[in-house]
Parts: C-alpha cells; sequence; structure tokens
C-alpha cells in the first residue's frame, strides 16, 4: 500500500497511460478527483480481479494439460497451426483452446461465488426470502452440478463443442464471469490474456507433472494450487 501510495503525486503530476495513471487523473461529475485512499483501494481490487484470477486460470490450465496428453496435443496442434505472433483479430480462431480454457473455468472458478441482494420477495429451494436479503450464489457449485453436466468432476474440454454445447442447458449454469449489471469487465480481456500465454508456450515446451504429483488446492483468494505448481517444461525442437 505504501509503494502505491508512493506512486500517487507522480501519476497525478503527469498523466500515464496506465489504468493506475487514468485513476488519478479522473474526475467525477463534481469535477472531485479520488482521494489516496480511494486510488490504492480500486488499483488493489484490480489486481485481485484482474491478475490472480487470469494467473490462477493459466495455471490450472497448465495442470490439466500436463496430466491429459491427447489435449495437451489437441492444444499444440492449434497453436502450431495458427502460428507463431498470432494478431489480436485472430486469436478467435483458437477453438480448441478457447474450449479447454472454459472446461477449467468451469473446473476451478477463480471466483467461486459472487453476492447478491434480493430486491423482492422470492422463493429459491423453497426457502422464503424477504426484500434485501444478503446471499451468496455459488459459481462452483453450480458449475458441478450433475443436474446440467455429465460426469461434472472429470476434464472433459469437447462438452463445450458445438455438437454438446452443455453449457447452454441453463443459462446460470456455466457463469465463471459472474452475471448482469456486474458481469466481469475483463471477460474478453481475460482470454486473450490466456491464450497469448499458452499458445507460444506449449509451441515451444511439452508440459509435465513432477512424478507422483498430487494436487493440493489454495481456494482463496483465488483458486490456485498451495504450491504454485511444480510444472516440468521440456523444449520441443522444431
Ligand atoms: C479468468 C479471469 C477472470 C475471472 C474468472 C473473473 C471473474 C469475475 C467475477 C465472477 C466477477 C463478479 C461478477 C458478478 O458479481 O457477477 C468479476 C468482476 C470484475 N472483474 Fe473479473 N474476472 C477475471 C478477469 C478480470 C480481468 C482481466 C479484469 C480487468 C482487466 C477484471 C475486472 C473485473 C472488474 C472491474 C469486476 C467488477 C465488476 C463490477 O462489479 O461491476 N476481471 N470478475
Amino acid at each position: 500500500m505504501a509503494y502505491l501510495r508512493g506512486l500517487i503525486p507522480g501519476r497525478r503530476a503527469a498523466p500515464t497511460a496506465d489504468l493506475f495513471g487514468q485513476l488519478c487523473q479522473a474526475v467525477n461529475e463534481s469535477g472531485e478527483r479520488y482521494t489516496d485512499d480511494e486510488l490504492v483501494n480500486h488499483v488493489l481490487f484490480m489486481w485481485m480481479a484482474a491478475h490472480d484470477t487470469t494467473t490462477g486460470s493459466l495455471v490450472m490450465m497448465a495442470y490439466e494439460l500436463a496430466r491429459d496428453v491427447e489435449w495437451q496435443e489437441r492444444l499444440r496442434a492449434e497453436a502450431n497451426t495458427l502460428g507463431p505472433n498470432l494478431p489480436y483479430e485472430r486469436l478467435g480462431e483458437a477453438r480448441e483452446t478457447e474450449q479447454v480454457v472454459n472446461e477449467v473455468l468451469r473446473l476451478y472458478p477463480p471466483v467461486g461465488s459472487v453476492p447478491r441482494v434480493t430486491n423482492r420477495e422470492t422463493r429459491l429451494g423453497g426457502v422464503r426470502l424477504p426484500p434485501n436479503t444478503p446471499i451468496r450464489a455459488s459459481i462452483l457449485l453450480a458449475q458441478r452440478h450433475p443436474a446440467f453436466w455429465s460426469d461434472p468432476a472429470r476434464f472433459d474440454p469437447d462438452r463445450f463443442s458445438e455438437a454438446r454445447a452443455e453449457h447452454r442447458r441453463h443459462r446460470h449454469s456455466f457463469r465463471p464471469f459472474g452475471g448482469g449489471a456486474h458481469t466481469c469487465m475483463g471477460v474478453r480481456f481475460a482470454m486473450l490474456q490466456i491464450k497469448a500465454v499458452m499458445l507460444p508456450l506449449l509451441r515451444r515446451f511439452r508440459l509435465d507433472l513432477p512424478p507422483g504429483y498430487v494436487l493440493r488446492i489454495k481456494p482463496t483468494p483465488s483458486f490456485r494450487p498451495a504450491d504454485d505448481l511444480p510444472l516440468l517444461l521440456t523444449p520441443i525442437h522444431a
């Protein structure tokens, strides 16, 4: 926090293009700027919301690909077909990679649940909830619920293929980025970043887990291996 606080005067004096710099310059309708505390809190939130979630997803994706040689080879083939220095406009062509990212986000949602408040009386699972009741909607449980997913605990990216499309069985069963007015702001950016890291990595390295490796999960602040995942990278020589 002291580090961020120390950067504020410089960014207030001279605008920078990064988000922190832009927040330091931003003014509201009354012409007021954010206070130092608000600026620090915004940046800390972004580190958690944007960085921890995306890196956690990348690590869990590496774990699943290291366990599943067939999928690792499928994505490597896709990465090689798309070629190096893939421009932004063509990242959408990495369809199988996207299926794997979705399957990782389904099994290990970095944000396990979202807070909500009822704005009118409702019934949920037979329970009456009066207005203004705080609830937590579990992304994790919905995404592993046997009513919506076949063999839910299994890593099976083909469930996101057009042919099976299990994620369309219910409009709230796949919600790794939340929903409604507060849907994640970084939903497209996160997918872009994951592809931009994973595709070149797979072109250059084979991913393996150390022999006998047993995954232990640290669920907070976002889902990731408790030991940060020891991964063996073997260079691939073309
Ligand atoms: C795999 C990566 C990510 C996941 C799984 C994720 C997930 C989520 C979830 C579940 C929420 C709560 C949505 C709700 O309440 O309905 C959220 C909110 C948010 N996310 Fe993300 N996120 C990711 C990456 C990012 C990135 C890269 C950014 C920014 C560049 C970002 C910025 C935000 C912001 C600003 C909010 C608050 C939105 C609001 O309350 O209006 N997230 N995210």
